[in-house]
């Protein structure tokens, strides 16, 4: 196959990681017989520093006609103080809506190995598998109207969901929870919101056309809890944007450190493929970062961008074989354990493909 890969590395770690994840895409490349056209572009803080805005023009252009597009992270302290529409965070958000991508996929397990490295113990870890499914494009990270009012007295975000947005995304997570343990948890505040009103019906309307997938609802504050207490009890979870911005950063916490977890962005065009995590600016620079979660969403871009299965496949043998030798970047090791970098991780990864 001949694939062009558009790469938005933005800021902080998010360079160092996509380095990783390009280092691993040449030996997919080498070890299968493909070729990869790599086209990397601006995006967040580096667009900005250059003048050009949060998401160039050409960045946009270039993401519309890929394939696929894997990004780092974007986030600088240097424009905390700006305003939204000035932000890194503001080109991560409109390349979501430019390219569609209105399911974001968050897999969260425990890898071989990682048993004991996050806060949990170890038995109640075990046997971890789960998805969340967070809605990308709605919510109160585009509802109108917003704002700071004239007077600095008071502000406003809108949560605001249509029905075909719901029934889109439900489908995503039934389709998906087919394919896996058949079992959808929504999550909502029913008890609170009419949105969640109208996420809860509308997500048992399109229950119906997938029989064979058990659906229960949650309320979010007893998802939240239950994902510490009983994180192995879920398989999918679905809900609306801001919801799934928590929960996933919570079920990567939970499976060992924020840096593991991947995501896949779907629409009906070119994916989107990040880490869930950010650009962690105080790691940035030093080669400490873990690549893994940069790593494993290349693994969902050969598979679900691509539909390179098997190549996705061997990716992940790639991180388990770089685990099972005891590589630990400095976020997994044991306290007083030794750690190796970025680079050397990516090595036994590499090395294990
Ligand atoms: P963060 O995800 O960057 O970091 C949270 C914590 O996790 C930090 O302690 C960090 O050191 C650690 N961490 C994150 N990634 C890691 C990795 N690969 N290896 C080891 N440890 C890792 O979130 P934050 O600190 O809240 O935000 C920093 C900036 O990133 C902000 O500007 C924020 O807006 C942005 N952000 C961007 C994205 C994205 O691009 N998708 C996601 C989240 C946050
Ligand atoms: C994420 C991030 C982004 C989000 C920010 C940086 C806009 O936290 O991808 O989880 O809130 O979606
Ligand atoms: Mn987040």
């Amino acid at each position: 196959m001949h694939a062009d890969i558009v790469l938005l590395p933005g800021d902080g770690i998010g360079p160092e990681v996509v380095a990783s994840a390009v280092r691993v895409l040449h030996r997919i490349g080498q070890k299968f017989g493909h070729q990869w056209t790599l086209d990397s572009r601006p995006i967040g803080g580096v667009a900005l520093h250059a003048g050009l805005g949060p998401l160039p023009a050409d960045t946009v252009k270039a993401c519309k006609s890929s394939a696929a597009v894997l990004l780092g992270a974007v986030g600088d302290p240097f424009f905390d103080d700006h305003p939204p529409s000035e932000r890194p965070e503001a080109g991560l958000l409109a390349i979501r809506r430019e390219l569609g991508v209105y399911a974001n996929l968050r897999p969260a397990r425990v890898w071989p190995g990682l048993e004991k490295s996050g806060p949990l113990k170890p038995e109640i870890l075990a046997g971890t598998d789960l998805v969340v499914v967070r809605e990308l494009l709605g919510g109160l990270y585009y509802g109108q109207p917003r704002g700071i009012e004239a007077d600095g007295q008071s502000a406003v975000n809108t949560m605001r969901y249509t029905r075909p947005e719901i029934e889109r995304v439900a489908r995503v997570a039934f389709k998906l929870a087919a394919t896996r343990k058949k079992r959808v948890v929504s999550v909502d505040k029913v008890n609170v919101l009419e949105v969640s009103r109208l996420w809860r019906t509308v997500v048992t309307a399109v229950a119906s056309e997938f029989p064979e997938v058990a659906l229960t609802h949650e309320l979010v504050d007893a998802a939240a809890m239950k994902l510490t207490l009983v994180p192995s009890s879920f398989d999918v979870l679905v809900m609306e944007n801001l919801f799934g911005d928590v929960l996933s950063d919570e079920a990567g916490a939970v499976c060992g450190s924020l840096g593991l977890l991947p995501s896949a962005s779907l629409g009906d065009g070119p994916g989107l493929f990040e880490p869930v995590h950010g650009s962690a600016p105080t790691l940035a620079g030093r080669d400490i970062a873990n690549p893994i979660g940069t790593i494993a969403s290349t693994a969902m871009l050969l598979a679900d961008g691509l539909g390179l299965h098997e190549e996705a496949a061997a990716v992940t043998r790639g991180v388990e074989a770089a685990l099972a030798k005891g590589l630990r970047t400095a976020d997994l090791a044991e306290p007083g354990a030794a750690s190796v970098g970025t680079t050397a991780f990516t090595d036994a990864v590499v090395a294990g493909i």
